[in-house]
C-alpha cells in the first residue's frame, strides 16, 4: 500500500456566505449539533495545540465541555504539559476534525482559567472512577509502570471510600476565548469552501472567504 495513493473525493454540500451565522459561536454550535446527529465518533473531541517556552508546538485531543459566549471550555490536570504551557503562554488553537462530514473547524485565541466553583461543579458531575483517576494520575509525568498507576488508583479509591471525591487542587478547567475561527467544508476537486471570522477594531466579527 502506498500512502500517496490513499485519497478520497470530498463531496460535502457547499458552504456559502449566506449559510453562515453572523456569530461564529452559533455557527460552531450548529456544526457541532450536526456532528452529533451524524453519529461521528467523539464529536466533541478537539485537537488542542500549545507552545512551550522554547517555541515548540505540541498537540493532544481534549473534549469540549462547554461552548458559550465566554469561550470553549475543557478540563485537564493543571500540572500537565498542556496546562503548564498554556498558563505560561496563554494562547492556543483547537481543531475539530469532523472528517465524516468533510469538515474541520479551527479556533484560535487566548486561554483563561475556569473559576474554581465552575470546575467543582463539573468535577462533581463526572463518574466516580474518573474522579479517582484524576487524583491517581500525575498527568504528563514519567510513571514507573502500569502497576504503579493501578496501585495509585486503588489507593485513592480506599482513601475516599464511602464519601464524595473532591476536585483535586491540581485539576481544573481552561477556556479558549476565540479571536479567530475558520470553517472548512470539503468540496469536489479539492475546491473546498473556507470562511474565516475575525474581529474588527470595533469588536464585530468580519467574515472572509479564503482560497482552499
Ligand atoms: C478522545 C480523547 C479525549 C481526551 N480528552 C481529554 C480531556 O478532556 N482532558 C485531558 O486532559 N486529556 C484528554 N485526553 C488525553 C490527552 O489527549 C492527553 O494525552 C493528556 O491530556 C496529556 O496531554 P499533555 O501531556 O500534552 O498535557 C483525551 C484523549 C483522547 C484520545
Amino acid at each position: 500500500m502506498k500512502l500517496e495513493d490513499l485519497r478520497r473525493e470530498y463531496t460535502g454540500h457547499g458552504l456559502s456566505r449566506r449559510d453562515l451565522d453572523p456569530d461564529p459561536l452559533q455557527q460552531l454550535r450548529a456544526w457541532l449539533a450536526q456532528a452529533i446527529d451524524a453519529g461521528l465518533v467523539d464529536p466533541t473531541a478537539m485537537v488542542l495545540a500549545s507552545v512551550g517556552p522554547d517555541g515548540r508546538p505540541s498537540q493532544r485531543v481534549v473534549l469540549l465541555k462547554d461552548a458559550d459566549a465566554r469561550g470553549l471550555t475543557f478540563y485537564t490536570n493543571l500540572e500537565s504539559r498542556k496546562a503548564r504551557e498554556l498558563l505560561a503562554h496563554p494562547r492556543a488553537s483547537a481543531l475539530f476534525p469532523w472528517l465524516g462530514l468533510c469538515r474541520q473547524v479551527s479556533v484560535e485565541g487566548r486561554i483563561e482559567a475556569v473559576p474554581e466553583a465552575e470546575a467543582d461543579r463539573y468535577f462533581a458531575s463526572r463518574p466516580r472512577d474518573s474522579q479517582l483517576a484524576a487524583w491517581a494520575s500525575p498527568q504528563s509525568r514519567p510513571l514507573a509502570s502500569r502497576r504503579a498507576l493501578d496501585a495509585a488508583f486503588a489507593e485513592q479509591a480506599a482513601r475516599f471510600a464511602g464519601r464524595p471525591v473532591p476536585r483535586p487542587p491540581f485539576w481544573g478547567g481552561l477556556r479558549l476565548v476565540p479571536e479567530r475561527y475558520e470553517f472548512w467544508q470539503g468540496r469536489e476537486n479539492r475546491l473546498h469552501d473556507r470562511f474565516v471570522y475575525e474581529k474588527d477594531g470595533a469588536g464585530r466579527w468580519r467574515i472572509q472567504r479564503l482560497a482552499p
